[in-house]
């Protein structure tokens, strides 16, 4: 993976931060007070760990036992390297175990394990054993196929654990100010059919609404939906200038839709070449804003 990927994460937390719904946290925050500890928790895509230095600094719980998965070993290495930095800088203690690191505050222990695996290799391996008390998976279902994957995921949630589904895209990618309303309107909807027509290893992924799917096929799974609600990325120049390095989020972006639309038939390749040249300029000045929709699901296994 290469570093600026490892940027892009990092600069997208405080784009993330924003967007979290809070109704639907403070109804995770009141679902894990009545759980004993320590939580069992497992995250699917975790990248550079960014979810559980979210956590920790919510303090969701006392004793834990988180495992971070993701399928990228140079994503996995970040976050063993960005943890410990992260964790002196807001007073947690951290030393290294055999499989990750434990972080301490106070009277809170969490121990984080880092697995290098394939979600679904790794959810397969674990079938029939229901270990986990919370399963999250954050800016990660949009790149699966639903009907597949959430029996398989929810299969390893005991029965009465939690899943906290956060960030799933849902069909809105909006810049402004508008340049050509009628080629933006054309680029979306390409854009879009890129991620209907994306298939991972010959299999389809996700899709462009899938956070609406998501809740549509959780509503038919022996699960409870606790709570939903919209978790739109907006970023917006404040004075002229992004918070953070929410500037370098933003050219990665608009760089993601121009790899997608590169060669597509409907796009015109200078009228594309002259749309990114336009937004990254808008970047540099300080001018674009830029929403994606997305949706959080929290929920409860049962049976
Ligand atoms: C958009 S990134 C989000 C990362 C992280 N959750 C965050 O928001 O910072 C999606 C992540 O899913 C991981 N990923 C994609 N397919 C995967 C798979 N089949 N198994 C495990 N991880 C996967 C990628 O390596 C990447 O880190």
């Amino acid at each position: 993976m290469s570093p600026d990927f490892i940027r892009y994460l990092a600069a997208k937390k405080t784009v993330d931060d924003r967007a979290l719904n809070r109704q639907v946290w403070e109804a995770l925050e009141q679902a894990l007070a009545e759980r004993p500890e320590p939580l069992r928790v497992l995250e699917l895509g975790a990248g550079i760990g960014t979810m559980i230095e979210r956590t920790l600094t919510a303090g969701l719980w006392r004793r834990a036992e988180y495992t971070a998965l993701d399928a990228d070993a140079g994503l996995i290495a970040a976050a063993r390297a960005r943890l410990p930095a992260w964790a002196a800088a807001h007073g947690w203690e951290s030393a290294v175990t055999d499989e990750g690191l434990r972080l301490c505050r106070h009277d809170r222990c969490v121990d984080v394990r880092f697995v290098v695996a394939d979600c679904f290799n790794f959810v397969r391996g674990q079938a029939g054993c229901q270990p986990w008390d919370l399963l999250l998976a954050h800016a990660f279902l949009d790149l699966v196929d639903l009907p597949t994957a959430l029996p398989l995921f929810l299969d390893v949630v005991r029965p009465g654990g939690l899943f906290y589904f956060t960030l799933t895209f849902d069909g809105i990618t909006a810049f402004q100010p508008e340049l050509d309303p009628a080629f933006e309107t054309r680029l979306e909807a390409a854009y879009h059919g890129t991620m209907d027509e994306r298939r991972v290893a010959g299999r389809p992924s996700g899709d462009s609404r899938s956070g609406r799917h998501l809740l549509a096929h959780l509503l038919r799974m022996p699960v409870t939906v606790l709570a939903a609600g919209p978790s739109d990325w907006l970023v917006w120049p404040q004075e002229g200038r992004y918070p953070a390095d929410e500037a370098y989020f933003l050219h990665v972006i608009v760089d993601t839709v121009g790899h997608a639309l590169t060669g597509h038939p409907a796009i015109e390749p200078e009228r594309l070449a002259a749309w990114l040249a336009a937004r990254h300029a808008q970047i540099e000045r300080g001018e674009l804003i830029y929403l994606a929709h997305q949706l959080d699901v929290l929920g409860r296994r049962e049976g």
